[in-house]
C-alpha cells in the first residue's frame, strides 16, 4: 500500500547531494525541512517536500489508493542504521559482568576462560534452528528502539561449521524477517582464537577454508578481524585481509580498542569500509587516515564509534572531537554483544555520543544514519530520506529533533516503518 505521510513538524531527511560521507562541517548538515510531507510508492520514496510542492506531486501522481499519516506535531527521522553489532549468539554474561564490577578486567576475565570463549562454547552447544530462534528475537529490540538496518557479525563460532552457521542465520533472517529489516552479515572469523587449536592452524582454517566458502555461498561481503594484543597481530591481520580481497571482500577492523597495534596502517593498505572501536586511537593514526581519506572518492574509511563499549567497560571514549575536526567522517554503533556492550538500543548510544563524545545532535544523527550506511556500503538504498531511496524511517512523539537525545534513557517512538511497511506502531 503507498502511504502519506503530512503535516510532519520537523523532517530530518539527512539528505546527502554530494554522494560521499559527511565530515567535518558537513557532519552537522542534517537537511531539516519543517511542516514537511513524504509520499511512499512500492516501498521507496517518491516525494519528500512542503504542502506547495505536495499538492503539485498528487495533482500528477497516478497513485490514487494511499494510506494517510498524519503527522501533526511529529518528527521524523530515516530509519537508524546500527552498523556495527553482534546479534547473534546464544547464552549471556552477567556473571562477567558482576565479575568486572568487582574488579577483574576485561582482559583477565578473558584470559581465565570467560569472554569471547564462553560465548563461543553456548553457540556451539545451540542448534542452528534455536540460535536463529534466540537472535530472530533480538531484532524486534533493535526495531523499537528505530534501528531499520543492522550488520551483524560472525566470530562466536570459531570453526568452520559453527561460523558458516551463523552467517547462514543471518542470510536466512535477511529474507524471512518480520520486520523487513535489512541484515548485512560480516565474517569476523578472526575473532579470537578457538581452545584447543593453534592461531597459526586457525588462521590457515580462516582463509583455505572458510573464506572460499563464504564468498562462494555469497554469505558475506565484508571480512573483519580484532587486531589485539592476545588475539591477532598485524601480520594475521595483513595475511587474512590479502586472502578477503583476493576472494572479493570489502575489509572491516576491530581495532585500538584497548591497545594500538598497527590496525590503522592495516586498514588503510586494505581500504577497509571502515575502523571501528577506536578508544585509545593516536594522533598520527588520525593523521593517516585523513592523508588516506583525501585520495580516496567515496569510499573514504568511516571512523566507527561505539561509545557503549566505553560505557560498559569503563574503558576511554574515542576522540570524536578530532575526529571531526580533521574531517574523517564519523558513524556511531551498539556494538551490541554479550561481553563489552550489552544493548539493542542506538538510542542510549546517542547520548552517550553528546554527553561523552561532545558530538552534536546533528553530527550524531548523521553518524546513525547515512555515515553509518557508508560503513555497509549501502549508502545508496539506506541512510537518508530522498526520492528514489529506500522508505525507512522512524516517526517520534516529541516537540523536536534535539529532543531525542535530551530526553533520555526513555522511548518515544511511535511508528516505523520499513520499505514501505508499518512494521511497528505503539497502539
Ligand atoms: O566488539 N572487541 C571484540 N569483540 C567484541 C566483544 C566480544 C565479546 O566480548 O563477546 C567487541 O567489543
Ligand atoms: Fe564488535
Amino acid at each position: 500500500m503507498d502511504i502519506l505521510i503530512k503535516n510532519i513538524r520537523q523532517l530530518i531527511t539527512c539528505r546527502n547531494k554530494s554522494r560521499i560521507p559527511k565530515s567535518g562541517k558537513k557532519q552537522s548538515e542534517i537537511g531539516l525541512i519543517a511542516n514537511a510531507n513524504i509520499f511512499i510508492e512500492n516501498g521507496k520514496f517518491t516525494f519528500v517536500g512542503g504542502h506547495f510542492e505536495l499538492r503539485k506531486f498528487l495533482a500528477t501522481n497516478k497513485s490514487t489508493k494511499y494510506d494517510v499519516i498524519d503527522a501533526t506535531g511529529k518528527i521524523i527521522f530515516p530509519g537508524f542504521v546500527d552498523s556495527h553489532t553482534h546479534f547473534v549468539f546464544a547464552g549471556s554474561r552477567e556473571d562477567e559482568y558482576e565479575m568486572r564490577l568487582a574488579g577483574k578486567s576485561y582482559q583477565e576475565i578473558a584470559k581465565s576462560g570467560g569472554g569471547i570463549i564462553s560465548t563461543v562454547n553456548a553457540v556451539r552447544d545451540t542448534l542452528k534452528a534455536k540460535l536463529k530462534e534466540i537472535s530472530e528475537k533480538r531484532l524486534e529490540k533493535f526495531v523499537k528502539c528505530g534501528t531499520t538496518t543492522i550488520e551483524g557479525k560472525s566470530g562466536y563460532g570459531l570453526d568452520t561449521g559453527n561460523e558458516i552457521k551463523i552467517l547462514e542465520i543471518m542470510n536466512e533472517l535477511n529474507v524471512e524477517n518480520k520486520y523487513h529489516l535489512d541484515i548485512v552479515p560480516t565474517f569476523l572469523g578472526a575473532h579470537s582464537i578457538p581452545p584447543g587449536k593453534s592461531k597459526k592452524d586457525y588462521i590457515q582454517e580462516i582463509c583455505n577454508n572458510l573464506i572460499p566458502i563464504i564468498t562462494k555461498s555469497k554469505l558475506s561481503e565484508f571480512i573483519d578481524v580484532f587486531i589485539e594484543e592476545n588475539y591477532f597481530d598485524k601480520n594475521d591481520t595483513d595475511y587474512i585481509f590479502s586472502t578477503g580481497r583476493k576472494f572479493g571482500m570489502t575489509p572491516k577492523l576491530h581495532t585500538d580498542q584497548f591497545t594500538s597495534i598497527g590496525g590503522i596502517d592495516i586498514a588503510i593498505k586494505y581500504n577497509a569500509a571502515s575502523v571501528d572501536h577506536l578508544e585509545v586511537l593516536k594522533e598520527n593514526d588520525i593523521a593517516k587516515i585523513v592523508m588516506h581519506n583525501k585520495a580516496r572518492g567515496v569510499r573514504k574509511i568511516i571512523a566507527n564509534i561505539l561509545p557503549g563499549v566505553s560505557y560498559f567497560l569503563n574503558i576511554p571514549y574515542a576522540p570524536a572531537r578530532e575526529l571531526i575536526k580533521n574531517n574523517v567522517p564519523v558513524a556511531l554503533a551498539t556494538d551490541f554483544n554479550p561481553g563489552s556492550c550489552m544493548t539493542e538500543n542506538l538510542q542510549m548510544i546517542m547520548s552517550l555520543a553528546s554527553l561523552k563524545l561532545k558530538m552534536t545532535a546533528e553530527e550524531i544523527l548523521n553518524a546513525v544514519t547515512i555515515n553509518a550506511a557508508f560503513a555497509l556500503n549501502m549508502e545508496n538504498k539506506v541512510g537518508s530520506i530522498e526520492t528514489g531511496k529506500q522508505a525507512d524511517l522512524v516517526i517520534f512523539d516529541m516537540p523536536s529533533y534535539k529532543y531525542l537525545i535530551y530526553n533520555f534513557g526513555i522511548n518515544n517512538l511511535e511508528t516505523v516503518i520499513k520499505k514501505g511497511h508499518v512494521v511497528y506502531k505503539v497502539s
